[in-house]
């Protein structure tokens, strides 16, 4: 949940760090710092707010020193305040860290440490393993990089850290349990960048190691880096990534938001997702996951898919894919409630995880219980080599390219993109598809990149509509079968951007409750495309229509019954029912970005949240 950068080497750290805490910013934005090492003196800036407001206080003054650690911070331990901002340090003044994730049992360690005359200036976890490392490191009179490793050994929770020890700052002690933590190399071992991802290091080098959890890395300059398991001190053996991301994938270009940037990108991450995979011209879908483990699909008794907030929405999505395409029982389960219920797992069963980030420690911690009792578990994740990809038994990725801004969009349309061509070859390789079917799929989602082009070409009409809602204190979302999942996603769109309260309903349980909320001054979104119920949906309508509530209907292009009875209308392409989804959702995001922007919000990073959950 928040962010690490670090840098030691021969360049200014200065602006490495402060340049990319901007980059991790989406990670949370409550408080930031860093601490500078010019020569053998230690500067500390530290504030509450974003890193602009860090950037201002630290400017002032002396910005040199070519080694440095900061850190952006979604509050967890304590309110965000300067004391509560990382870097903490310990109580000789010696020992600095930052860290991302929580220790559970930090109130002993504190209790403990008290009665040692241990002090602190803050009310976070932080600062108390700080002063455990320092303790620890006295009582031992061992090395900094053991010190970390017999304190770690000790702790409960999470964690992605570093540590230097400012009387030898020669050194950056990096380890991780739960919470990610790359380590950028320079040539010849001659400078070292760390981080949360790799965004804030990918224009310097483009070798970079992944700590895996439990792992510690001692980092010194003009030496390989060293790293070991944390519990027995084995050593392992560095496995040096290339970095397949570029700098502009991680920059706005021109547009005026992340979020803006990666609804339009969407026509190119759905195409990058399927390319290499859906190959129209042979007719036929090439997934290596899903091809090197087709017998226990074929014979799955059932899926069950894991994800948190739009992650599972995709995964309700791909409900009726599977469903409704392959004929495979589907379950979709909030990783949150899953892994606390003893669910059961029985052979046969197939888990799918579904994350953008790969990081949510929700959908991880479910990805674990499945595996423990003895489920295949597939991962459908975009960031590469993060945790719920490594952890998982195999997956596909969805290659949408980074996702900055906070609200998921390209994600979403990606996650369905990928669930969409599994139950498209599971369905075909079950006889459940016809070829011909299975053809006329490929063939249309061949042309889904274009149509959702087509379909953002609507953006001016969304922005008039915005223009005469975004004041409006409730939204209703409405849509039946597969759009159903696309109306929970347009609410949560309105709900995390515009702090406008908006909920999402089958069409036809309005009914049966939320339909008390309609009046003059309600807007209701309903999704009406000719495939899926349009009947049924239409009727909906009129009975939102006679109770005055205000309809703006995303329709398929050339409708004229809803245009009829709608205040405003979207049209979207047609194209088939278990596609529409994916055109769909595009005209929401928009409607939730322009009615924040207009509200004034802080759209790539709303209030109280953080694009990688990685706390339950
Ligand atoms: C979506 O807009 C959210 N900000 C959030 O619900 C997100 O989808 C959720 O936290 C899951 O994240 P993940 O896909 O990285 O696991």
């Amino acid at each position: 949940m928040c962010g690490i950068v670090g840098y030691i080497g021969y360049r200014k750290a200065y602006p490495i760090v402060i340049n990319g805490l901007q980059r991790l910013e989406y990670r949370g934005y409550d408080s930031a710092g860093i601490i500078l090492m010019n020569n053998t003196k230690a500067n500390l800036y530290k504030t509450k707010g974003k890193v602009s407001d860090l950037k201002e206080l630290v400017e002032k003054s002396n910005v040199e020193g070519n080694l440095a650690i900061g850190h952006t911070r979604w509050a967890t331990h304590g309110i965000p305040n300067n004391e509560n901002s990382h870097p903490h340090v310990s109580n000789s003044g010696n020992l600095v860290i930052v860290h991302n994730g929580i220790i559970e049992n930090y109130n002993t360690i504190k209790k403990e440490l008290v009665t040692r005359g241990y002090t602190f200036n803050s009310d976070t976890d932080t600062e108390v393993l700080i002063n455990l490392i320092e303790e620890v490191k006295i009582k031992n009179n061992c090395k900094l990089g053991e010190a970390v490793q017999l304190a770690l050994a000790n702790v409960v929770g999470a964690y992605a850290i570093a540590v230097f020890d400012i009387s030898k700052p020669n050194e950056i002690i990096v380890a991780r349990l739960g919470s990610p933590i790359a380590i950028g190399i320079g040539d010849n071992n001659e400078e070292f960048f760390i981080a949360s991802d790799a965004s804030p290091f990918v224009e310097y080098t483009r070798d970079a190691v992944y700590l895996d959890d439990e792992e510690l890395a001692i980092i010194k300059i003009g030496k390989e880096i060293r790293i070991r398991k944390i519990q027995d001190n084995s050593f392992v053996e560095p496995n040096i990534q290339e970095l397949k991301l570029n700098l502009e994938q991680i920059e706005k270009g021109g547009y005026d938001h992340f979020m803006l940037k990666e609804i339009h990108e969407q026509p190119n991450a759905i195409l990058d997702t399927y390319r290499g995979r859906l190959l129209a011209d042979q007719g036929i879908i090439k997934m290596g996951s899903v091809d090197n483990n087709i017998t226990k699909f074929l014979n799955a008794n059932r899926i069950i898919i894991v994800a948190c907030g739009t992650s599972w929405h995709a995964g309700l999505v791909a409900e009726y894919l599977f469903e409704d395409l392959a004929r495979i029982p589907v379950e979709v389960e909030y990783a949150s409630e899953f892994r606390y219920r003893n669910p059961i797992i029985n052979k046969g069963d197939i888990v799918i995880a579904i994350s953008q980030s790969g990081e949510t420690a929700d959908t991880l911690a479910a990805v674990k219980l499945a595996k423990s009792k003895g489920a295949f578990v597939f991962g459908v994740c975009n960031v590469v080599g993060s945790s719920i990809a490594r952890e998982t038994d195999t997956g596909a990725y969805t290659h949408a390219g980074p996702e900055i801004g906070v609200a998921s969009t390209k994600a979403f349309t990606t996650q369905i993109t990928v669930l969409a061509l599994m139950a498209l070859k599971l369905g075909n390789l079950k006889g459940e598809l016809s070829n011909s079917q299975f053809q006329a799929y490929l063939q249309e989602m061949s042309l889904i990149p274009s149509k959702v082009e087509e379909t953002l070409k609507i953006n001016a009409i969304v922005e008039e509509i915005a223009s005469i809602y975004k004041d409006a204190p409730n939204c209703l979302y409405l849509g039946r079968g597969y759009n159903f999942p696309v109306a929970l996603e347009g609410a949560l769109k309105l709900k995390e951007i515009s702090y406008i309260h908006a909920e999402g309903y089958p069409a036809a349980e309005m009914k049966h409750g939320p339909i008390a909320l309609i009046d003059e001054s309600m807007p209701v979104i309903v999704i009406a495309t000719k495939k899926g119920h349009y009947d049924k949906v239409v009727s909906n309508i009129q009975e939102i229509k006679s109770r005055k509530g205000k309809i703006i209907a995303v329709v398929t292009k050339g409708d004229t019954i809803v245009k009829g009875l709608a205040d405003h209308i979207i049209e979207i392409p047609e194209t088939e029912e278990a596609f529409t989804p994916l055109l769909a959702t595009i005209p929401l995001q928009l409607l939730s970005y322009h009615i924040a922007v207009m509200r004034g919000c802080n759209v790539d990073q709303p209030r109280n949240l953080a694009k990688s959950v990685t706390v339950e």
